[in-house]
């Protein structure tokens, strides 16, 4: 674990393991935590970063505002801080994947091979990004709380709410921890956040698609349609999984994970 200075931020960050980098992006109202099954299994065989993005987790610095430009920025400085000057792979969930796409169209260069998780091209429909709005103005009086009762129970598979209450658990946990100014600045990002799908035909970096089969945010069906528009793009469907594939499925996702960076040369 270290504090990197990144921008105007103290940023935290996990840094495991020695080898070619692979950097994992948390969705949002998360953290660091929801990668902690891949770093586990990766971080013997290439060096695992796991930041807590800007109002996150153990990263402050939100204003009222933060831009997935601003997101994808950060994540870019901190490369530069780290002194990375080989491509990094970027494996990132929701908005997390959003942030990778982002990296992708930004930096092509920086990016070794990229992994999207549960994650959307498209922008919000204008309803749903106004829902997002009051959201961000409510979970600034009532807390996150407000949050974690919208999103629970659309993140997770039938099987994992049945079967797996630890997992449920660990994740109402960490937005209830979660910093109220840090998710409604970025629920505001969110929701003006750009149509990322023109792009996705320009992708270069060899891609792995990774969707839970349940998952409720970013369905199956868009996310194959995602993938099929990624040049060679794998993709891969994770059974008794919803919108937290890595964290319901670890065993499913590592493999497909470990299979698609040994392929490309990418572990040790
Ligand atoms: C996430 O997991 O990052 C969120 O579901 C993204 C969103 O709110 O659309």
């Amino acid at each position: 674990m270290a504090i990197v200075p990144v921008a105007d931020l103290s940023l935290f960050l996990v840094d495991q393991g020695e080898g070619a980098p692979v950097i994992f992006l948390h969705g949002m109202p998360l953290d660091h935590h929801m990668w902690r099954h891949q770093a586990a299994a990766l971080s013997g065989r290439c060096r695992v970063l796991i930041p807590d993005l800007r109002g996150f987790g153990r990263t402050a610095g939100a204003s009222d505002k933060t831009t997935m430009d601003r997101l994808a920025d950060d994540v870019l400085e901190l490369l530069g801080v780290l002194g990375l000057t080989e491509p990094v792979t970027v494996c990132g969930l929701s908005m997390g994947g959003y942030l990778a796409l982002l990296l992708a169209r930004k930096a092509p260069e920086r990016l070794r091979a990229l992994v999207l998780c549960d994650c959307r091209s498209q922008p919000d429909a204008p309803e749903a990004a106004a829902n997002r709005l009051v959201l961000a103005d409510r979970v600034l009086t009532d807390g996150p709380r407000i949050v974690a009762e919208s999103m629970l129970p659309r993140l997770f598979a039938h099987h994992t709410n049945e079967c797996n209450p630890v997992a449920v658990d660990e994740i109402r946990d960490v937005i209830l921890a979660g910093s109220s100014r840090g998710i409604a600045a970025a629920q505001r990002g969110m929701a003006e956040r750009e149509d990322l799908t023109p792009f996705l035909s320009q992708i270069v970096a060899p891609t792995l698609v990774i969707c839970g089969e349940e998952d409720a945010i970013s369905p199956l069906a868009e996310m194959r349609s995602l993938a099929r528009q990624i040049p060679g793009a794998e993709f891969v469907a994770v059974p008794d999984a919803g919108h937290m594939a890595p964290l319901e499925q670890p065993t499913a996702v590592n493999a497909a994970l470990t299979a698609f960076l040994e392929r490309h040369g990418i572990l040790s």
